[in-house]
């Protein structure tokens, strides 16, 4: 049986035991225990907003792990992951490169909504540093879990998680790089290419890196 000491997964986020969301995490290291546990995280302060917490979602024996940045408004209303705009855009994505979503273990960097309210809208807001290390420890508990081959980062925040605060997407996105337990790859945030000023062309350049996503599959 693995449990969470064991593992070997030290984010570059931290995931140490004894901060955040790790003294949540359970010793029997399988996903519906996970799952289970997750719920009642308290370890940082997200729970109090959201509706509920967004764990990952997918196969526990998913060759391929791709992170996100947190829920948004409709993952947090349906509890599953991209289930909203960017995971929409996301399938379409997929279709085109030919990945099967079901193969994919989907999950994201901190797993509570953080938002601003705005008359009856909740804006997104990016999760702080504090927020993306206290939620470490499930991110690293479902690595363990899952064991990808391979680790996909959609955005900044799931490569700064993965990849390491100094890792900057811009210049080094599509790029395999090896890490000791797996590679891992980076590219754009789905939303964020929905948010670009050039819509077709942030696109294209989105489906260029699942592309070779698929081929390192
Ligand atoms: N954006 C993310 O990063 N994750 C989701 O689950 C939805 C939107
Ligand atoms: Fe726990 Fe993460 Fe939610 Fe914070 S965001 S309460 S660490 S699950």
């Amino acid at each position: 049986m693995t449990t969470f000491d064991d593992q070997p997964h030290r984010l570059a986020g931290g995931g140490a035991k004894g901060a955040g969301a790790a003294e949540y995490v359970p010793a029997v290291l399988d996903l519906p225990h996970l799952r289970a546990a997750a719920r009642k995280c308290r370890g940082c302060g997200l729970y109090r907003q959201a509706t509920q917490t967004v764990f990952g979602a997918g196969p526990s024996n998913a060759a391929v792990v791709m992170v996100g940045e947190q829920p948004g408004d409709q993952e947090d209303q349906q509890g599953q992951p991209f289930v909203g705009p960017a995971g929409n855009l996301l399938d379409r994505a997929f279709a085109e490169v030919g990945i099967d979503r079901d193969s994919v273990y989907l999950t994201n960097a901190v797993k509570h909504f953080k938002f601003v309210e705005r008359g009856k809208r909740r804006i997104h807001k990016q999760p702080g540093r504090t927020e993306i290390v206290a939620c470490s420890a499930w991110l690293a508990a479902e690595l363990e879990v899952v064991g990808p081959n391979l680790v996909v980062c959609l955005g900044a925040i799931a490569a700064k998680a993965i990849l390491g605060t100094d890792f900057k997407v811009s210049e080094r996105r599509g790029e395999l790089v090896t890490l000791p337990a797996y590679r891992a790859i980076a590219t754009m945030h789905p939303s964020s290419v929905l948010r670009a000023p050039d819509f077709e062309s942030a696109y294209a350049d989105f489906v260029d890196d699942l592309r070779a996503v698929h081929d390192a599959m």
